[in-house]
């Protein structure tokens, strides 16, 4: 039985660039389907050596030294250095984690909190004034749990401006629109649709957020933080 590796709904792919057309998707996966079923010479994405070395090597470093420098200029140049887009009165704090920097984009004043965890491996954009307090983690896929080799799914995700995400909330790879806000420890599984109050694991609805109070800078930038 041969089967090729399942992918994210190409109209779910479309529908979040549709929101956020600057959001940056990494090149596709390239692999041999072997008549068995198998999969053999699978690359999650299909680039360059030098490419792949300068990402991984930028990654490496700065998950290891560049994230815990108490300084947000040097971390940011860090980061754009290696291909982030990071707009002005950006922060990300430190002690975050970031995976795959080249597509990973942050809308201005939007400020990430300390320890979170930031997975671009299938892009990840966040717009402006979007708050991620601390320990945050954003996942950018999951697995084909059916195929024999256990192949990554890719599947991206964007923030829209002025979501709140609480503190040790997870997302797995949705649409978060405009001014939703995501509970404290919440495990967010599916799109939330703007101004939404979601929390709980699965995330649910829990309350609904006025328009009249985007109007703030998510700007938050502690000195030394
Ligand atoms: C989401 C949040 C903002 C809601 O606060 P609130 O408006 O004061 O809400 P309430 O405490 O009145 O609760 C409203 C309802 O939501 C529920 N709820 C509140 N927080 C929840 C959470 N984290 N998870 C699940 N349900 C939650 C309450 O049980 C309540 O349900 P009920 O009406 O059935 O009793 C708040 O609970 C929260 O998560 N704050 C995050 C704090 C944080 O991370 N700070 C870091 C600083 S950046």
């Amino acid at each position: 039985m041969s089967r090729e590796p399942a992918v994210t709904d190409p109209d779910v792919v479309a529908a979040k660039v549709a929101a956020a057309p600057t959001l940056k998707l990494p090149p596709p996966p390239t692999y041999d389907l072997l008549p068995d079923g198998r999969v053999a010479n699978y690359r999650m994405q299909s680039m360059g050596l030098f490419r792949k070395a300068r990402n991984r090597v930028g990654q490496l470093l700065y998950n290891m030294f560049v994230t815990h420098i108490p300084s947000h200029h040097v971390r940011l140049a860090y980061l754009r250095l290696f291909g982030a887009t990071i707009g002005k009165g950006a922060a990300v704090n430190r002690g975050t984690t970031v995976l795959d920097i080249e597509f990973l984009t942050i809308g201005n004043n939007t400020t990430v909190g300390g320890r979170c965890m930031l997975d671009a491996r299938a892009g990840l954009w966040l717009g402006d004034n979007v708050i991620l307090a601390s320990d945050v983690q954003m996942l950018g896929g999951g697995h084909d749990i059916n195929h024999p080799d256990f192949l990554p799914v890719p599947n991206p995700t964007v923030v829209e401006d002025y979501v709140w995400i609480a503190s040790r909330a997870m997302t797995l790879p949705c649409h978060i629109g405009r001014g939703a806000v995501v509970a404290a420890q919440a495990v967010v599984i599916k799109d939330v649709g703007e101004l939404e109050v979601v929390g709980g694991n699965p995330a649910k609805v829990i309350a609904k957020r006025s328009p009249g109070a985007l109007q703030y800078s998510g700007r938050f930038r502690a000195p030394f933080w």
